[in-house]
């Protein structure tokens, strides 16, 4: 069988349309859908990053950026929803590769998904801990800082001992969380609906106080915003440059919506609500990114917000209650944690459509009776995201997250363009407007977001794609069931 055998189109939408009784049980509906989507959405990204990047790159115009990252995601988000209505399986970007790419290319795909989705979990989950720690303390409790930090720390792109041992606040949080993904995906769902509800709400209140506070304070408020874009200073420093290197940094704020896809075997009706549950999630949070940034940058001047709690401080600047500073630190934690839910509900879905394919163990494949998730993947999601998340500090894996989903962005929005030229017959209940410009610049914007990322992430991206290949030539291919179909 060729690298390049494609999966037929017949067999994969015969998978995702019946619910056995022993498979993953198709209970989410259309709010729940968009709701995972912010939940996966909003996090460590509107929290921290906003913050940093207006200091360091964009200033105010922090805004523009967010508006420039989300047109990219709306491309890509346009693709993922034509793709997720007309293939319900859980695999996402790995399953539409290969529909359309052939198995070598989805299997690149799906271990490039890894990235994404297994490496974020840890990440988010290293930001939960530094907020958790500075939470405790508002109350008099200390943790110990030797067990509140990762070992190591990058200096100058090199990773050294940091003196301190393991991150337990990030392992007790993926742990907590694994164990709630194996009870039930409406368990699941159930809990990211009240941490989405929490902190939605509490970034409404947030962006309420910032307008009412710019309303009655106008001279501030253009003094801060002045000048809306500072002047360069050099490459990626302000100015236009600025405002694309705060793009890419931004990106991290937006990475999730694309997890919907991964429920889409779960959805009671995907033609109708993936759509609806990617395009919206990203929709609302593109609106509230917006919205944030502007009053954070109008309540505090920009240079002052290069710090792990911008939200806080530019309330602190504005002089806001001290309970709504507070319930802003819950939001992020609530925020984060939901975060950590829905990437670590999508992990174990790729797996489990990979192992399906034969390309993983068999099993990687198993539902437990009872439950009716993947216990197996999540189980063995949790354990990894653990460790890396007890162990790695947070500059290591965030970027790596970035290239890795960016990657598949590029893929995805290619293949809708492929399949439209191959198979135009096909049903597509939803239909990316004007292909191929939309995933032609989809593709232009996510790729060049990819390049603006420094370049030990992209060898660290080239290192985890060259083990991915090592084991499919050693393993998948060997067991690929396609191939078994194929060549007898
Ligand atoms: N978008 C997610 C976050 O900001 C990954 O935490």
């Amino acid at each position: 069988m060729s690298l390049f055998h494609r999966k037929p189109f017949a067999t994969l939408q015969a998978e995702g349309a019946h619910e056995s009784p022993h498979g993953l049980r198709k209970a989410l509906g259309p709010a729940n859908l968009v709701s995972l989507g912010i939940g996966a959405i909003i996090g460590a990204g509107i929290f921290v990053l906003t913050g940093q990047a207006a200091a360091q790159y964009a200033g105010p115009a922090i805004a523009i950026s967010f508006l420039i990252s989300g047109v990219g995601c709306l491309f890509a988000g346009l693709c993922y929803a034509e793709f997720s209505a007309m293939i319900p399986i859980a695999g996402s970007a790995y399953t539409y590769a290969y529909a359309t790419l052939g198995e070598f290319l989805a299997w690149i795909i799906g271990w490039d998904l890894i990235l994404e989705y297994l490496f974020c979990a840890p990440t988010v989950a290293v930001g939960w801990s530094g907020h958790f720690v500075a939470f405790l303390k508002e109350f008099g409790v200390t943790l110990p800082e030797h067990l509140t930090r990762a070992p190591f720390d990058i200096v100058n792109g090199k990773l050294v001992a940091s003196g301190a041992l393991v991150n337990l606040p990030a392992i007790a949080i993926i742990l907590l969380i694994t164990g709630l993904l194996v009870v039930g995906v409406k368990e699941s769902a159930n809990f990211n609906n009240v941490m989405v509800f929490t902190k939605v709400s509490v970034l409404l209140a947030v962006i309420g106080f910032g307008a009412w506070f710019l309303l009655t304070h106008p001279d501030l408020a253009i003094k801060n915003w002045t000048p809306f874009i500072p002047e360069n200073t050099g490459p990626g420093q302000f100015g236009w440059s600025g405002i694309m290197k705060g793009a890419a940094v931004i990106f991290f704020a937006y990475i999730g919506f694309d997890a919907v896809s991964t429920s889409a075997q779960e959805a009671k009706n995907p033609q109708r609500d993936m759509p609806l549950g990617i395009l919206g999630s990203l929709g609302i949070c593109s609106l509230i990114f917006v919205a944030v940034s502007l009053v954070l940058t109008g309540m505090s001047k920009y240079t002052d917000l290069n710090n792990p709690a911008p939200v806080v401080n530019a309330l602190q600047a504005a002089g806001a209650p001290a309970a709504l500073r507070f319930v802003v630190e819950i939001a992020a934690l609530a925020g984060l944690s939901s975060v950590i839910l829905v990437m670590m509900m999508g992990q174990p879905r790729i797996f489990f459509s990979m192992a399906n394919d034969g390309l993983l163990p068999a099993a990687f494949a198993k539902i437990h009776p009872k439950f009716r998730t993947p216990h197996i993947t999540t189980i063995v999601t949790g354990l990894i995201a653990s460790v890396f998340g007890g162990l790695l500090p947070l500059s290591l894996l965030g970027e790596l997250v970035s290239i890795g989903t960016l990657f598949a962005f590029v893929i995805v929005c290619l293949s809708i363009w492929i399949l439209r030229i191959r198979q135009p017959e096909l049903h597509r209940p939803f239909r990316t407007p004007l292909v191929p410009l939309v995933p032609i610049l989809g593709a232009i914007v996510c790729g060049a977001q990819m390049l603006a990322l420094p370049w030990d992430t992209w060898l660290r991206l080239i290192g985890w794609m060259a083990l991915g290949i090592v084991i499919y030539f050693t393993y998948s291919r060997h067991h690929s069931k396609l191939r078994r179909q194929v060549t007898p």
